[in-house]
Formats: structure tokens, C-alpha cells, sequence
């Protein structure tokens, strides 16, 4: 029997390994049928997607890993397809992400982040993962992180893509955190204000992704910074979280205006 997290890893390793081929009529999806499978693995595949995708009509639609996978429930149940294309996220961010862009360019981050990171980066090793990539600056310093073990994951679009092109050979994916189905991370980053933005499903998945013993950095805005998207008038304003309220104040090490928020999983 599989746990949760198996069954997400197992049905993101098995769609990401499928034979999909580009559809004629329909550009914007690929496809796969079960005879480019081993039969019992697309049968699997189908039924995971049915008992873990939300139903949309008759459709059982399943985010991972940046795409959206797609069984129709066809009432003869003879045919199955599974159809696939990129999954179109949206985010605060697109709203102002020139402006922002412009403010990395011609001032950097702030000195308090470049603080942040270079506490963060050079204790980094193993299979890692960077959650809310931005612009890229975490892979822009010195403390330089191999592209081998390297996933980040960014939910802006326009973001995500700006990182791609500026740091090729890295494993960059435009998919929010809550739909990455790779696991077993030894280092889980999150810096520059980012952990402000997450909910409590996304505290609670950072540390599901993570592999025993590994470690998670997460950065908060404290009480009183204000955000990217409330500097720029748009989003709502972020809550203001302290993570000094709710956890121990010797699980956090704090530098500058920001606070880093350090998880071990045993
Ligand atoms: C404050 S910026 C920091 C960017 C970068 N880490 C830096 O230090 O320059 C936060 C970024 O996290 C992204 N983000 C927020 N929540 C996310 C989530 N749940 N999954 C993926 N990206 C997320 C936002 O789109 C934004 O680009």
C-alpha cells in the first residue's frame, strides 16, 4: 500500500515517463493510449488520476510537475486517453514583474537578502530543491549551486521563464510548490521573503518533500517589511507573519530584516 507521498511521487514518475505524442487538431495538448505502455502501468496511471485529480465535468484533471493530466471518464470505458499539457498558473507577480525586473537589475537584492543568502547557500548539498526561484538570484551568486540536484520551482510564468533563459542547464519548472511530485529533498530553499507567501499546506509540503535528515531554510518578511507586490500597489497586502509566535525561537536564526526559519527533518 502506498502512503500519500509515495502515491504522488509514484503517479509523477510514472505520467513524466508516458510517450506522449503532439496532437494534429489540438496543438495545445499532447497525448498518450495505453499501447505505448506496459498495460497495467497506464491502467494504473488512469485509476491514480481518477482517485487523486479533481473532477471537472467529466473530466479528472491531475496537476504535477508544471503539466495538467487529463482522463475523460468515456462511458464505454474502452478507450482511455491521457492528455497533457502545460498547466497556466497565474500569480501577483505578473502584475509588476518589469518593475521588479528593473529593481533586481539596477540595485540587486537588498543587502539584507544578500545577507540572507550568503548564510543560506553555502551550507546547501544534496538533491536540492529552491522554492520561488524569482528572477534567479539565488543562482546568480557566488556561492555557486551545480545544476546537477538542482530543481527550482517558480509559479510565475514570466519569471520562471526570465530564470530559465538566464541560467541555462538548470532545472527550472513554472508549476507551484503544491503540485511538484519530486521528492526526497536534501536541502529545501526558500529565500529573499518567499515563505511569506505560503500557506500553511505549502509549511506542511515543504517538509513532506524533504528527505530524512535533510534541512529547509525558509525566509519571512517580518512583522512590518513590506512585499514586493504591496511596494508596487498590487496583491493584497501579506500577512504578517512572525514565525517567532508560533515556533520555538531556537529553531530560527534571524539576520537583518529578515528572519530564516531553519526545519530538520529527523
Ligand atoms: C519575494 S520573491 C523572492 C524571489 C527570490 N527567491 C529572490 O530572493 O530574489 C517570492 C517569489 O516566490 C514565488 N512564489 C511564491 N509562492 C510560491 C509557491 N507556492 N510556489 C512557487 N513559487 C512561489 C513568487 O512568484 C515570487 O517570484
Amino acid at each position: 500500500m502506498y502512503n500519500e507521498i509515495q502515491t504522488h511521487r509514484e503517479l509523477g514518475r510514472l505520467l513524466r515517463l508516458g510517450n506522449y505524442q503532439a496532437a494534429e487538431k489540438a496543438p495545445a495538448h499532447e497525448y498518450t493510449v495505453k499501447h505505448d505502455w506496459d498495460v497495467w502501468r497506464f491502467e494504473e496511471a488512469v485509476q491514480m488520476i481518477k482517485d487523486h485529480g479533481t473532477l471537472e465535468g467529466t473530466r479528472f484533471v491531475y496537476p504535477a510537475n508544471g503539466f495538467e493530466y487529463v482522463v475523460e471518464d468515456i462511458p464505454t470505458h474502452k478507450t482511455y486517453v491521457i492528455k497533457r499539457h502545460k498547466k497556466e498558473y497565474s500569480s501577483v507577480y505578473s502584475d509588476f514583474v518589469r518593475q521588479y525586473l528593473h529593481a533586481m537589475d539596477c540595485t540587486g537584492p537588498k543587502k539584507t537578502a544578500r545577507e540572507e543568502a550568503s548564510n543560506v547557500l553555502p551550507q546547501v548539498q544534496g538533491r536540492t530543491l529552491e522554492v520561488g526561484v524569482g528572477s534567479g538570484q539565488s543562482l546568480a551568486h557566488q556561492w555557486s549551486l551545480s545544476p546537477m540536484g538542482y530543481t527550482g520551482v517558480e509559479v510565475c510564468p514570466e519569471l520562471a521563464h526570465y530564470a530559465k533563459t538566464r541560467h541555462r542547464g538548470y532545472h527550472i519548472i513554472n508549476c507551484s510548490l503544491e503540485h511538484l511530485t519530486e521528492y526526497g529533498f536534501k536541502t529545501i530553499f526558500a529565500l529573499g521573503g518567499t515563505a511569506s507567501y505560503f500557506t500553511d499546506n505549502d509549511t506542511q509540503r515543504v517538509f513532506d518533500l524533504l528527505a530524512p535528515g535533510g534541512t529547509a531554510y525558509l525566509s519571512y518578511y517580518l512583522v512590518g517589511r513590506t512585499g514586493w507586490a504591496e511596494m508596487f500597489g498590487h496583491g493584497a497586502p501579506l500577512k504578517k507573519i512572525d514565525p517567532r509566535k508560533v515556533l520555538e525561537e531556537s529553531l530560527l536564526g534571524v539576520w537583518g530584516d529578515y528572519a530564516v526559519l531553519t526545519i530538520k527533518k529527523p
